[in-house]
């Protein structure tokens, strides 16, 4: 598959070193432009290329998006009709800026991404895992019930499964946390699913029999 991942950070190098390993190709922009991504392409590979946000955008099947969220409105628009997006995006007010329609619990981060991208369908997802255990936890031997739960939320039940199956080909295990709204917000900063090291199994029994996480 083609990913265009938008930002190269903690998070988007590592996925993209994933995605990679994994037999996909990307594309892959930061703020400042490809040319500044050249020492990690060249390390990724063949089927690694840097490219603009608006080209990361068009090479994607799906575009994988991990930026500091108070960036999102800095996005295009447009490029995004009916392609697959993953928001792993997170609001910390102090580092993104205060956002009173999330403070007051109007919406949600993903929901503001999601009217910005026009025609996206989006998906929350890796949201809750740090980046060094998304670097050193997916393990493809393992049957998928005792894998890290990666978790995703999202309205498009297909566009949920193309995403939980490329959670599965990186060796995690995606476990629904339902709606975009209602299973992003159990998927925030200060949760009880946030940075949690659990198991698809643990992790399923925990949705299951706590309802109030
Ligand atoms: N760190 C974690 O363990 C973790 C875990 C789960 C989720 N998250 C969330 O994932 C997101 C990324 O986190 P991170 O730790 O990977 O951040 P990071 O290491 O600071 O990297 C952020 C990346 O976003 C790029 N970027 C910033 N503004 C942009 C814009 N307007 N257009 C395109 N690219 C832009 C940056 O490019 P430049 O360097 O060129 O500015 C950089 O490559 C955040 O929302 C974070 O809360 C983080």
């Amino acid at each position: 598959m083609k990913i265009g991942i938008i930002g190269a950070g903690n998070i988007g190098a590592n996925a993209a070193r994933l995605f990679i390993k994994a037999g996909h190709e990307i594309a892959i922009a930061n703020s400042r432009g490809a040319e500044t991504l050249k020492d990690l392409v060249a390390e990724l590979g063949e089927n690694a290329q840097a490219a603009s946000v608006e080209e990361a955008i068009n090479f994607g099947e799906i575009v994988f998006i991990s930026i500091p969220f108070g960036k999102y409105a800095t996005l295009p628009a447009d490029g995004f009709d009916g392609k697959i997006v993953v928001d792993s995006n997170n609001y910390y007010p102090e580092r993104d800026g205060v956002f009173e329609e999330l403070d007051d619990n109007k919406t949600t981060s993903s929901e503001l991404l999601a009217e910005h991208l026009r025609g996206a369908r989006l998906v929350k997802g890796f949201n809750t895992i740090w980046f060094e255990h998304l670097k050193t936890q997916g393990e493809v031997s393992l049957p998928t019930e005792e894998r890290r739960a990666i978790f995703v939320a999202g309205d498009d039940a297909e566009a949920k499964q193309t995403v939980a199956r490329l959670i599965e080909e990186i060796g995690f295990a995606a476990v629904d946390t339902g709606s975009l709204r209602d299973g992003g917000l159990s998927q925030e900063p200060g949760t009880a699913l946030y940075n949690r090291e659990l198991t698809a199994n643990d992790a399923q029994a925990m949705l299951d029999g706590s309802g109030g996480y």
